[in-house]
Formats: structure tokens, sequence, C-alpha cells
């Protein structure tokens, strides 16, 4: 029976999914997004020339493929137009690669208003979203009050929009929040015309036949599992199910039917916006990471937290998502370091866990293992034996600690900068 193979983030996202799910697409016919919306920044860099994907799966650059935005999807129809107009200026036209479900919700106008307006009612306990409206966009999936693609081909859709509208300007009246919506308004009315350009389709038929048919599937996850709205550090988390279970209920692909789930993660860890983040670093070394890996947020141009390689936190995603192969990003970024460090417990009032908490308190204290730094270019590798010794057994305690073989290795973000065991 032909499975479908998944890749997704370990951490808080920005792991570096996008390079891979293109490093990895020749291998696939079909490659689908399940879950969240423009929130994501996916970053692809080839033949000179760098692209960043929000809601058009990162699978559209090598030719031939077919890319589905899945049910679990939330669209904005205005973000949407303007990724593909911009994809279509440099040559790639996505009518004829491109589906989209027609379960997928739809972002509207006001729920970019409700996002800013909830974010300004929770003044210094902002979750710190990226504005796009995901969390009121999945609010009214949730309760039974959202919009999908599908509506589009509905008589009343103008209706449907009207009432939907109406409920969220009560709301934002309720928080005394103001706003001019006219002119996305109509960028929006317009936009949503232009996604009938696309195959709308019964994504999950589509999906399952492509199974049958023994055709290959990358699903493709978007943020990361600790930003998971079950898994994640709540309440700073997304508002989708981020984890392997998202593929289910996100593209209708049956448990059953999961092959191979590739878990991403960066060689340290990064995180954007609020919430609790355990081995943070606020030092010199933080502020090293940030400049020499360009951690800012491919969205909002964000500054991103940055701080050492946490197990606790990894172990906890893999078990979550069931991960049998790994991928180790953004090595490279340590190179001139002296010495490494890797979290393998907490420990909370004097007593020590292995466990991901249910709330991270101040007062956790990482416990560290050093390593020693491997100080070259791990750039200047093309195989994995021409790995430095240092750098070997810093992958080596990785595999022995989580028990799951790191498969591939990144050391720059150009597609070409890719190592495979
Ligand atoms: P995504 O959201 O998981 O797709 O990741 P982002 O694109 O938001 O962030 C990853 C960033 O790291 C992008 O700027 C990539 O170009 C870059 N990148 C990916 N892999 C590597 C790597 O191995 N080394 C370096 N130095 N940069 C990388
Ligand atoms: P990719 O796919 C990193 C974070 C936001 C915020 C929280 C909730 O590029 O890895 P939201 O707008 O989803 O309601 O914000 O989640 N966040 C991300 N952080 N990478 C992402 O996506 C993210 N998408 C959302 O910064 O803390
Ligand atoms: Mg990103």
């Amino acid at each position: 029976m032909k499975k479908a193979d998944v890749i997704l983030g370990l951490q808080w996202g920005d792991e570096g999914k996008g390079k891979v799910v293109d490093v990895l697409t020749p291998r696939y016919e079909v490659v689908a997004r399940f879950q969240g919306g423009p929130n994501a920044g996916h970053t692809l860099e080839f033949g000179g020339e760098k692209y960043i994907l929000r809601s058009i799966p990162s699978g559209i650059f090598q030719g031939g493929k077919t890319n589905i935005i899945g049910n679990g999807v939330v669209l904005d129809a205005i973000l949407f137009r303007a990724e593909a107009e911009e994809l279509a200026k440099s040559g790639h036209d996505l009518t004829k690669q491109l589906c989209i479900s027609k379960k997928a919700h739809l972002i509207l106008p006001t729920h970019r208003m409700l996002d800013a307006a909830y974010e300004a009612a929770k003044g210094s306990a902002k979750i710190g979203t990226t504005g796009k409206g995901i969390g009121p966009t999945y609010t009214d999936k949730i309760s039974r009050n959202g919009m999908r693609v599908g509506d589009l081909l509905s008589p009343d859709f103008k209706t449907i929009y009207a009432k939907a509208k109406a409920r969220h300007e009560n709301i934002l009246r309720s928080l005394n929040y103001t706003y001019d919506i006219s002119a996305l308004e109509h960028q929006w009315f317009e936009a949503v015309e232009y996604l009938k350009r696309f195959r709308i389709i019964d994504s999950e038929y589509f999906v399952n036949d492509c199974l049958n048919a023994g055709r290959s599937i990358l699903a493709e996850g978007a943020q990361g599992t600790l930003l998971d709205v079950d898994f994640g550090s709540y309440p700073f988390v997304t508002s989708s199910n981020t984890v392997c279970a998202g593929v289910c209920t996100g593209l209708g692909i049956a448990p059953n039917r999961i092959g191979e789930v590739y878990g991403i993660f960066k060689a340290y860890c990064t995180r954007v916006g609020s919430g609790p983040f355990p081995t943070e670093l606020f030092d010199e070394t933080g502020a090293e990471l940030r400049r020499i890996g360009h951690e800012f947020g491919a969205v909002t141009g964000r500054e991103r937290r940055c701080g050492w390689l946490d197990l606790v936190a990894l172990k906890y995603s893999i078990m979550i998502n069931g991960v049998t192969q790994l991928i180790m990003m953004k090595s490279d970024v340590m190179n001139d370091f002296d010495t490494i460090r890797i979290a393998t417990a907490y420990e909370i009032d004097g007593q020590r866990t292995t466990e991901f908490p249910y709330t991270v308190i101040d007062g956790l204290k990482p416990v560290y293992t050093d390593f020693e730094g491997w100080k070259c270019d791990l750039r200047d590798c093309r195989s994995y034996d021409e790995f430095p010794e240092a750098f070997k057994r810093y992958v080596d305690f990785i595999e022995q600690e989580t028990g799951v073989p790191v498969k591939i290795i990144s050391v720059g973000p150009d597609r070409d900068e890719t190592i495979e065991r």
C-alpha cells in the first residue's frame, strides 16, 4: 500500500522546511501543504535566486509536480494572489501545477483586523502573532462559522461573506478597535475571483486516488511542533495542528497511510514571537547565532530569539510525530564556535527532568553537555566522510540520544548545500 511521507518542523518553526521540501521534491509526484497559512515563510535558494513562499507548497520549482493546498490550510486570497503573480513574473505559471482544496478556509479582511485587535487587547501578554488573521480564521472554522474556498462557487457567496463580516464587526466594536478595510475588501473580492483560475478540488479524493494509483506524495508542514495548538507552549502557539496528526485531518490521509516522517531541526534553536524558550541566550553567543544565521523572520522581518539545541524539546517532538528520519539544518552557522552546547535535561526547583513541562516556569535551568567546536567551514564538505571528527561527534550524540538517524545535513541555504548519508 502506497503511503504518504511527511516533512515537518520539530522546533518553533523556521527550521528550513522550504529548502528541504525543494530538495526532496524530485522524489515525489505530489507535494501538499496540510495546515497553516501565510503565517509561514519558507525560503528556497537555487541558481543564485531566492524565493519566499507563504501559502504555496515548496514543490513548485521542481517542474511537472502537482502541488496541493489542502483542506487544513487557511488561505488569504490577497496574499496568495500576490505570491502567485510574483512567481508568474519569474516564469512559474502555477495554474497548471497547483490545486486548492474546496474545504480550505478563507481568511477574510476582518480576520486580519481581529488578529490585531485580540493582540492589542492582550497587551503585554500578547502572542506576537504574524498578524495574518490565522487565529481568528481557525476560530471561525472550529465554531462552524467559517467560509471555505468551495463557497466561492456558491451563488450565496456574497451573503455568506456579509454575515461573517457583520459578526466580526460586532466583535471589533466591542474591543473598541478602529479600522478601515474598504481598500482591503475591494482587493479581496478581486483576489477571490483570481482564485477561480486554479483547480478547486476535493483534495481528499485527489490524494487518496493518487496513493491508490501508486503515486508518491510528500506532505509539507508549516510552523513547528512546539507551536502546535495542542502540544506546543500554549497559549504561545499557532492555531493549527502542526504535528504529524495534522496530515490526517489536513489532507484526509488515514493514519495507516503515513510513511516516512522527516523531522527537521536546526543545530541550535530559534523562536519568533512571545513564549517560553528554555535554552534562549541573551548574551553575545545568542547575538552571534542571529547575525551569522540571519535569524530574522522571512515574513515579518522580526528578530528571531536564538539559543542552544534543546534535546528535551527535540525528543518530545520526535515522540509526538513518530519521526523516522532527522534532518539537521544550519550547523554551518556555528563553524567558528569554540564550544557548542546541547541541553539534555532541565532542572526545576532542584529536580532534574527530561520531560517537556506543562509550563516552562521562571527559574527552569537547562542542563548542558558541552562539545568542542569543529572550527572549519562545513560548507566545503561535499560528503559525510569529509566532515571533521568534532562535528561527527555532535551528530552521533544527537542520534544516540534520540534513537533516530540524522539522514540529511544542510550546510548552507542553497539547494546544493545538502549532504545525505
Ligand atoms: P522554514 O520556514 O522552515 O522554511 O525556514 P525559513 O525559510 O523561515 O528559515 C530558514 C532560513 O535559513 C532561510 O533563510 C534559509 O535560506 C536558511 N537556511 C536553510 N538551511 C540552511 C543551512 O543549512 N545553513 C544556512 N546558513 N542557512 C540555511
Ligand atoms: P514557518 O512555516 C516561526 C509564530 C508567531 C507567533 C505564533 C502565532 O515559516 O516555520 P500566528 O500568526 O500563527 O497566529 O502566530 O506562531 N509563527 C511562526 N514562527 N515560523 C513560522 O512559520 C510561524 N508561523 C507562526 O511568531 O509566535
Ligand atoms: Mg519560516
